[in-house]
């Protein structure tokens, strides 16, 4: 969850190289940052609590780690321990010439700990993180750094990835990874090489776009040259470098006051680049889906609301029942795989610790694997059998928006190429694609806004939707919540009068989401009974009705109607995120790429 950023080369500036990243990488974790460079006699820091922000690379303190050519930083997302100083990283050993920064849970910590201080090492923070630069320091005792960092990584437990750092070494940076993400960026040329380390792809597309995706049990030794080997066995492997098309641009905010806002006005073409899948590839995978005795969606959070939103795409579009379950369920269901169930993964980042768990247990029973993913080269992609790619570019704002819709888009795709009709179904995307401009018009945002302005004070706030909008709402509620901080829920209208319905008072607001399907008229008795409890009664879709006290008017979808009445829901959090003050892109607590359990 946390952000690395890390460079060696011939630049003296590597600390205000390494800021910039970190900055890039903030959206990750944002509690607390660090960096450290090789001092003369031990590592020099800089650590400190909050956003890094403004804070500049001509800032003293940052200054006064240059000249340096190599330099290590990380933003932290607490896990264990508080946001302090002391627990931010890079931490250090106790002769203070062993730096690490850590991404990930190191499980048997608390085991390590009680064997470091019995041998007389003093620790200095309430992290996980620390022992790995006691453990590294004891090795190095009788080991050079890349076989110290290697013993040390190997008696962690856990996903971790870390980089170490020694004053003794000079300049060499040692990279090891066993779950969570790390990327290596080559730059500069031939005679100057330069490299980059970092535990997200964007973050590096300004330096290059040339990346080696570290595996599972392997590290990398950068010492003017990169090499790698298993950490298991420190034998040396071969990884080859990948071009990837993302364009630096892509991960900048440019104009935008926040990332969200410029991520769901890129949603048009987002979309129709997501239908743009390889014809072959395409029709292979829906060969697999016609043979798979059973198919089940899996992704978390927003990419779970996704996987329901598809299991209601096949039943209507392939006649083909599916089922859908959050990542971090699945292995509850672990007894019912075999090699005729097919998963179908679906993540924009690629690395969610819960989806990839549930991955391997799929692939253990010998099931197939699909991803549906956005971040080309994460680990999903190398996990899974067949890769779908999003394509929807860096998504940096903690909420899904575009990668959302991208992957709503392949579903869509997917279980038309499983009718038979993949071109028929290209051409029904294109055209709602199409519709998406209307939507992200100066005046249609104001009009959400104006609404957001008015529900902002709210506490609570309900949306409401039956068939495909069941998931809709469960996603629009999603969003509401982890941007605006109000309590929403997603309900299916057909359970209001099971239970839901004792909720609404006079004055709750209700959003119903009433698309032109068979539900329509059933989701409008819905509001009517909302509306004889006094509830407010919000109307989401292409035709107004006189029970709605607002109206924000969708074009009409057909079947592939989440792609537009999704996009007012987004709308409407990132303004109730504003209206109460709150950063939309760095949402409290949350952070992008969720890879710790
Ligand atoms: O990277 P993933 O799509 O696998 O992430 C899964 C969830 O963590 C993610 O969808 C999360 O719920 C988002 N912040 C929602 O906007």
């Amino acid at each position: 969850m946390c952000g690395i950023f890390v460079y060696q080369g011939p630049r003296s500036d590597a600390a205000g190289i390494v800021l910039e990243g970190l900055k890039r990488l903030e959206y990750r974790g944002y509690d607390s940052w660090g960096l450290a460079v090789p001092g003369s006699d031990g590592l020099k820091t800089e650590r400190r609590v909050g956003k890094i922000g403004a804070v500049s690379a001509n800032d003293g303190p940052i200054a006064a780690l240059n000249p340096s050519n190599v330099a290590i930083g990380h933003t932290r997302w607490a896990t264990h321990g508080g946001v302090t100083e002391g627990n931010a990283h890079p931490h250090l050993s106790c002769d203070g010439k062993v730096g690490v920064i850590h991404n990930g849970i190191v499980e048997n910590a608390e085991e390590l700990k009680a064997e470091l201080l019995a041998g007389g090492h003093v620790l200095a923070s309430e992290t996980d993180s620390e022992v790995i630069a006691h453990l590294i320091e004891n090795l190095l005792r009788d080991h050079p750094l890349p076989e110290a960092v290697r013993l040390a990584f190997s008696r962690l437990r856990g996903r971790n990835a870390i980089v170490v750092l020694s004053a003794s070494a000079g300049k060499v940076l040692v990279v090891a990874k066993s779950g969570s993400p790390v990327v290596i960026g080559i730059g500069g040329n031939e005679s100057a090489p330069e490299y980059f380390v970092s535990s997200d792809m964007p973050a590096l597309l300004a330096h290059t776009n040339r990346l080696v995706w570290l595996g599972d049990h392997e590290m990398a030794t950068i010492d003017g040259s990169l090499k790698f080997a298993s950490t298991s066995t420190g034998e040396p492997i071969s990884r080859q470098s990948e071009i990837v098309a993302w364009e630096p641009e892509q991960a900048e905010r440019g104009e935008h006051p926040h990332f969200m806002l410029k991520e769901i006005l890129e949603q048009r073409d987002a979309v129709q680049r997501a239908i743009n899948q390889p014809p072959a590839l395409l029709d292979e995978v829906a060969a697999v889906m016609r043979v798979a005795q059973e198919v089940c969606f899996i992704g978390c959070g927003t990419a779970g609301a996704v996987g329901r939103i598809g299991t209601y795409l096949f039943a209507d579009i392939a006649g083909r029942a599916t089922s859908a379950i959050l990542g971090s369920e699945f292995k509850n269901y672990r007894h019912s795989l075999h090699e005729r169930t097919l998963l179908i993964a679906i993540s924009q980042s690629g690395e969610t610790a819960d989806l990839l768990e549930a991955v391997d247990i799929a692939l253990a029973r010998g099931s197939r694997v699909v991803a549906i993913v956005n971040v080309p080269g994460s680990m999903l992609t190398r996990k899974a059998h067949y890769t779908l790619l999003v394509q929807a570019g860096p998504e940096k704002a903690v909420a899904s928006t575009k990668a959302t819709m991208g992957q709503i888009a392949v579903l869509g795709l997917l279980a038309h190429a499983c009718a038979g009709q993949a071109a028929h179904g290209h051409a029904l995307l294109t055209n709602v694609a199409s519709h998406i401009d209307a939507l992200t018009t100066p005046d249609y945002m104001g009009r959400v806004a104006r609404l957001a302005n008015r529900l902002a004070g709210e506490d609570d706030l309900y949306v409401i939707g039956r068939g495909i909008n069941y998931p809709v709402a469960l996603e629009a509620a999603i969003k509401v919540q982890e941007v605006s901080y109000i309590h929403a829920e997603g309900i299916a209208g057909g359970e209001l009068k099971h239970y839901a319905i004792a909720l609404i008072q006079p004055g709750t607001p209700c959003i119903i989401l009433a698309s032109n399907d068979d539900a329509r008229a059933e989701i409008l008795s819905n509001a009517a009974q909302v509306k004889a409890r006094g509830g407010m009664i919000i109307g989401v879709g292409p035709e107004d009705n006189p029970i709605f006290d607002e109206y924000l008017p969708v074009p009409d979808g057909g079947g592939l109607s989440p792609l537009l009445t999704l996009i007012p829901m987004q709308i409407l959090a990132y303004y109730l995120a504003c209206a109460r003050g709150n950063d939309p892109d760095m949402p409290r607590n949350l952070a992008k790429s969720v890879t710790v359990k």
